[in-house]
């Protein structure tokens, strides 16, 4: 009786140690790459650097590419993913997305790198962590550690696009609550937005600030800076190609504190970035990254951190994708879903 009490504990601990064991591959770690593709984390490194020395722009479209793929279905590559033949549309044709997200080109080159130094092993969504977080240094921001492990999705859906990516017209309420769906708060809210700094926007965008204000035709958004205003609206005729691109900030292709300075100064290019000063969580915290880009610049990595651990896909959840823009055929086939 004894030997079988002595036994069942054994075995019990046993088990506890195999689950514990398994949990803990189960997560996200900094090393994850370092015996399966030691040089993989700086291959993307020299990629990124030269690929942003030739276009600034292309840091714009990196990081962007991380945000969206993690607010859509988990940070899992799958707004890479193309069509196919049995799929019509996917996360990157999605409105929000389509004639708008870039870089797509760089991430296929750094992907056949990769995969000609470790083949099978660096996943696409990894992929995307590390080039966000290298597009960032590159352009004079921060750094900071990103683990590693993420698994590549079978699935793309431009619906779930539509339903989860922040409507460029959102107020606080609303984007606070767009961002309480994927587990992200109100100061990671702010802190992200200053991704802003980077990049450009469409004149499409902002025509309603500038044009027709609450539906009211000829009215402009009266929380705009007049200046400003009247810059815009020669920059973005209403008359013109909506597809016309303006600067995000006013320090073009440099990540900086001056959205702060701009969104502070009633000149935030989008309602969105209008909006973090009309609350006073918002407000205190573009105060002080206006004051202190240090601050700013802390708050950012550990905010990319959390984001980037958005509905992760572990081990037997996903795979490693052999080309970021399509699943791989022997595993899954290429599928979405519509609803
Ligand atoms: C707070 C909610 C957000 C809204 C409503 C929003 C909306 C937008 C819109 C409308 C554009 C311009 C797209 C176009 O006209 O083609 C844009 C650009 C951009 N967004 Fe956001 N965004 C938000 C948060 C973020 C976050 C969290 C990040 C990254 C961490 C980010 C990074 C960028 C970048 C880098 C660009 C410039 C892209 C380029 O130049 O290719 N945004 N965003």
């Amino acid at each position: 009786m004894a030997s079988a009490k002595l036994s069942l504990a054994t075995c019990t601990l046993g088990l506890l140690v195999f689950a514990l064991a398994c949990s803990a591959r189960l997560q996200l770690s900094e090393d994850y790459y370092s015996t399966s593709c030691p040089n993989g984390t700086s291959i993307i490194r020299e990629f990124v650097k030269k690929q942003v020395a030739n276009d600034s722009g292309i840091a714009a479209g990196l990081l962007r590419l991380h945000f969206h793929d993690c607010f859509v279905m988990g940070c899992d590559a799958s707004v890479l993913l193309d069509p196919t033949s049995s799929l019509l549309v996917v996360e990157k044709d999605a409105p929000p997305n389509a004639n708008s997200l870039r870089a797509f080109e760089q991430v296929d080159e750094i992907k056949a790198a990769l995969e000609e130094e470790c083949p099978g092993i660096f996943s696409c969504a990894d992929l995307l962590a590390v080039a966000a977080r290298d597009a960032v240094e590159e352009t004079g921001g921060p750094t900071w550690p990103v683990p590693l492990g993420r698994r590549d999705g079978y699935i793309s859906s431009s619906e779930e696009a539509q339903k989860k990516l922040p409507p460029s017209d959102g107020n606080f309420v609303d984007l606070t609550r767009n961002f309480a769906n994927v587990g992200l708060d109100p100061v990671d809210m702010v802190i992200l937005s200053g991704a802003h700094t980077l990049g450009r926007g469409r004149c499409v965008k902002v025509w309603d600030r500038l044009y027709n204000y609450t539906g009211v035709p000829d009215l402009t958004d009266p929380s705009l800076d007049s200046a400003f205003a009247a810059d815009l609206k020669v920059k973005c005729p209403k008359d013109q190609s909506g597809a016309t691109h303006i600067m995000m900030d006013t320090t073009d292709g440099v990540f900086d504190n001056v959205y702060y300075q701009d969104v502070a100064g009633s000149k935030g290019l989008f309602t969105s970035d209008a909006t973090l000063i009309t609350n006073p969580v918002g407000l205190n915290l573009v105060t002080t990254a206006t004051a202190n880009q240090t601050a700013f610049f802390e708050k950012f990595g550990e905010a990319m951190v959390r984001m980037g651990q958005i509905d992760l896909k572990l081990g037997t959840q996903g795979e490693v994708r052999t080309q970021c823009r399509v699943t791989n055929p022997s595993r899954h086939p290429f599928r979405t879903f519509s609803s």
